[in-house]
């Protein structure tokens, strides 16, 4: 489903040049529960980037369902992040001005759900993810498991194919951790969206169907479990 083949990316600062990915290549089925691992600065971020369109590679391609995603124009691309892709990140990104609900809903509008059918997914998606009553706060009213959970129904609420998130666990106690740890994975088999995660925490690992693990931007293991 996703066909990743030899990406190179090289950041320069200034004088010094960083080689981010050197030469990776990768093929994900539909539906993988993945996890890309690493210590910090091995490339994780830097390939869930470009796989999500929000980078680019200097070269090498990305194929999703058979077609090129890096040969598409900035519009195409923008589509296609909105209308096949969910992210997660570290840090929840959600908008602090609106509540739970907007923050959900407002992935909806984006793709032009009418209100009514906007409504009715939000509130579902939210009580699936375990936040019912909660739908009208704003994310500064709610616990970091909390966010995170809504940055979670707001990813997944447009049943997006692939969804992307980088340390998704990082911010959270291990508890917590793994309660949305649990929580995607029953996402992952409800859904049939594949799952592709950035991290250096073991407990996300273990969760993991396969383990991609980086070093300095090229993969050293790959391994199903
Ligand atoms: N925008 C940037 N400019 C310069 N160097 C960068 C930039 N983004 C990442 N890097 C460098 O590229 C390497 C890989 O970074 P990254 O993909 O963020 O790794 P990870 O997510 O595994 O920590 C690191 O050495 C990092 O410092
Ligand atoms: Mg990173």
């Amino acid at each position: 489903m996703i066909s990743v083949k030899d990406l190179f990316k090289t950041y320069v600062a200034g004088d010094t040049e960083v080689k981010a990915l050197r030469g990776v290549s990768l093929e994900i089925e539909r539906g993988e529960f993945i996890s890309i691992a690493g210590p910090s600065g091995s490339g994780k971020t830097t390939m869930l980037n470009i796989i999500g369109c929000i980078d680019s590679a200097d070269s090498g391609d990305i194929t999703i369902n058979g077609e090129s995603v890096m040969d598409l124009k900035r519009d195409a691309q923008a589509a296609f992040r909105r209308d096949y892709l969910g992210f997660v990140f570290q840090s929840y990104n959600l908008i602090p001005v609106l509540t739970a609900f907007e923050n959900v809903a407002f992935s909806l509008n984006l793709m032009g759900v009418d209100d009514a059918e906007t409504k009715e997914r939000s509130m579902a998606i939210l009580k699936e993810v375990g936040l019912e009553g909660m739908e009208n706060r704003r994310p500064g009213k709610l616990s970091g498991g909390q966010q995170q959970r809504v940055a979670i129904a707001r990813a997944i609420v447009k049943n997006p194919e692939i969804l992307l998130a980088d340390e998704p666990t990082a911010n959270l106690d291990s508890n917590t951790g793994k309660e949305i740890l649990e929580l995607m994975k029953e996402l992952n088999e409800k859904h049939q969206s594949t799952f592709i995660f950035a991290t250096h925490d073991p407990m996300v690992m273990d969760f993991a169907g396969r383990l991609v693990q980086l070093h300095d931007g090229e993969i050293q293991s790959d391994e199903r479990r």
